[in-house]
């Protein structure tokens, strides 16, 4: 697991769609994880902006979403499907063919996530999964106490997810209490992992990720098993870690056969 932390969201925004560009040079038909919330919007109108330039090309590119609240309709504002329209999607040449959201509406639940893991397989799996986490350590919408080896599949949002994202809501009673999620083991099948944080609502969340044990009652802490997963902070959000000053080191000391972000 590798520690980077930047002064703030805007840098370390600029820094991940610099090394997303750089991947995407290598292979075109990259595949992405993508994430939701305000964590990645930065990233996304940075990606927009070098697609603008000309120095990104999407169209053989495909997404995956990490989750969806169950029972929105994707022209509800509050759908995830409706948020990677508007910042993303609608803005860069991407086939929508290609962008793949679980569905909020199936009749089948568990069929519809067994195909949807049957498409992230069909693409060759994903590239780069990008993350975000919640204030108690969930990533995509897996809560505290989810199988650390589970798959796509309907979950229900702890108390304290419903209040953190009903800022979103005019109505604040309206927040879905049911969601399909991709499963903690989906999301560490991806190749490789970027796991964004920001401000200072993250910083316990980031503590018992990078330096608390393995537990299920912060399910990011698996991805200290992942072989290659990047954990991207500001400095609120790292303002907790007892090895702060070592990972900079770390940083600031790569061999430049390992510049990545
Ligand atoms: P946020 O959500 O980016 O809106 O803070 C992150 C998450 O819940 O994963």
């Amino acid at each position: 697991m590798e520690v980077i932390i930047f002064k703030d969201q805007q840098t370390a925004s600029k820094k991940i769609s610099a090394f997303i560009k750089a991947k995407l040079q290598k292979k075109k038909g990259l595949v992405l994880g993508m994430a939701t919330g305000k964590t990645p919007l930065n990233l996304y109108e940075e990606l927009i902006k070098k697609y603008e330039k000309g120095m990104m090309d999407f169209k053989d590119v495909s997404t995956f979403n990490l989750d969806e609240y169950y029972g929105l309709n994707s022209e509800d504002k509050n759908s995830y499907c409706y948020y990677m329209r508007e910042n993303l999607l609608k803005k860069i040449n991407i086939d929508q063919e290609n962008c793949h959201i679980p569905n909020a509406n199936s009749q089948d639940v568990p069929a519809h996530c067994l195909q949807y893991e049957q498409k992230i397989r069909e693409k060759g799996g994903i590239d780069i999964q990008i993350l975000g986490i919640g204030s108690e350590g969930h990533i995509g919408f897996n809560e505290p106490a989810s199988s650390l080896v589970s798959r796509t599949r309907m979950k229900t949002l702890t108390q304290q997810t419903i209040k953190d994202n009903s800022i979103y809501f005019d109505d604040k009673k309206s927040v879905p209490i049911h969601v399909i999620t991709m499963g903690l083991g989906t999301i560490m099948e991806a190749k490789e992992i970027l796991l964004m944080a920001f401000g200072d609502s993250k910083s316990e969340a980031i503590l018992n990720t990078v330096e608390g044990p393995l537990t299920s009652m912060v399910p990011a802490s698996i991805l200290q098993m992942h072989p290659k997963a990047t954990i991207v902070l500001d400095e609120k959000a790292a303002k907790q870690l007892k090895r702060r000053e070592y990972y900079q080191w770390v940083y600031n000391n790569r061999p430049s056969w390992q510049i990545g972000i």
